[in-house]
């Protein structure tokens, strides 16, 4: 089964949109090995699948990912690796063989290093073992309009950074796009453009994004961290945005 199914699959199961980015605080690696474990048991639940990020990626290694992802698996969640990967193939290749072989289902690149010697080969490899590449289309940030909402000239005519994004994805036959919840009116544009590619989105509550909102402008994954990992009640927390979003 190929990553977006499997990813349909745990939602549905689930019945949750979605992916917990655990983003954990600096900390000893042994520390953010049981927080991390101890949140995932918390929560399997309520969500249907992961996010791994620089927090756990720069101090963790190879064995303790593995188990982190390994332990996602055993709740039927999907695991995400958060690299936002932007450099030349050769080095892209090496970087996702090590998420391949840790366990990780799917990992987020940019489309801005283009194709060829760029995502390409990347995207080959990681379709002949049915794991998933997602790319950024619209970050959730204020600052996304610097770079992902520039005017760009295609063939002498004006149009965004973001509609060459919405292309490429197409055109390489990407696994998931990534448009901030904090842009509903981008995230509809992107969803009228796009029907079978699903949108992921992140900048949940603490960035400002309403998760309702962006559901209903075609999102099918919301990537929340902050609002979940740092509440009083991972658990409850989770559930609710859950519960508003099915
Ligand atoms: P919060 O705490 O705001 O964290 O829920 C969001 C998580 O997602 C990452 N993030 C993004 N990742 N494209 C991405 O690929 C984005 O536009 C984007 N915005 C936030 C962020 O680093 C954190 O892990």
């Amino acid at each position: 089964m190929v990553f977006s199914e499997r990813m349909r699959k745990a939602s549905l199961e689930k019945r949750s949109r979605i992916v917990l980015g655990l983003d954990l605080k600096p900390d000893l690696p042994e520390n953010l090995m049981s927080k991390a474990l101890k949140i995932l048991d918390e929560v399997c639940d309520e969500i249907c699948g992961i996010k791994v990020n620089l927090h756990l990626i720069i101090p963790l290694g190879f064995n303790e990912l593995k188990e982190i992802v390994d332990k996602a698996h055993v709740h039927n969640l999907q695991a995400i690796a958060d690299l936002k990967l932007n450099d030349i193939s050769a080095t892209n290749v090496v970087a996702t063989k090590i998420l391949w072989d840790i366990g990780f289902d799917a990992v987020i690149c940019n489309p801005f290093v283009g194709f060829e010697e760029g995502l390409g080969p990347c995207i080959q490899e990681a379709h002949s073992k049915d794991r998933g590449i997602i790319t950024l289309t619209y970050m959730s940030h204020k600052g996304a309009v610097e770079g992902y909402g520039l005017d760009v000239l295609k063939g002498g005519v004006s149009v965004k950074m973001y509609d060459l994004f919405i292309e490429r994805a197409v055109e390489w036959n990407v696994d998931g796009m990534i448009v901030g919840a904090t842009n509903p009116s981008i995230i509809k544009y992107v969803r009228a453009r796009v029907k079978d590619i699903p949108i992921f989105s992140p900048g949940i509550f603490v960035q400002g994004g309403d998760p309702r909102e962006a559901v209903r402008a075609g999102s099918d994954y919301l990537i929340v961290a902050r609002a979940i990992i740092e509440s009083n009640n991972v658990k409850v927390s989770a559930r609710e945005i859950k519960n508003m979003t099915w």
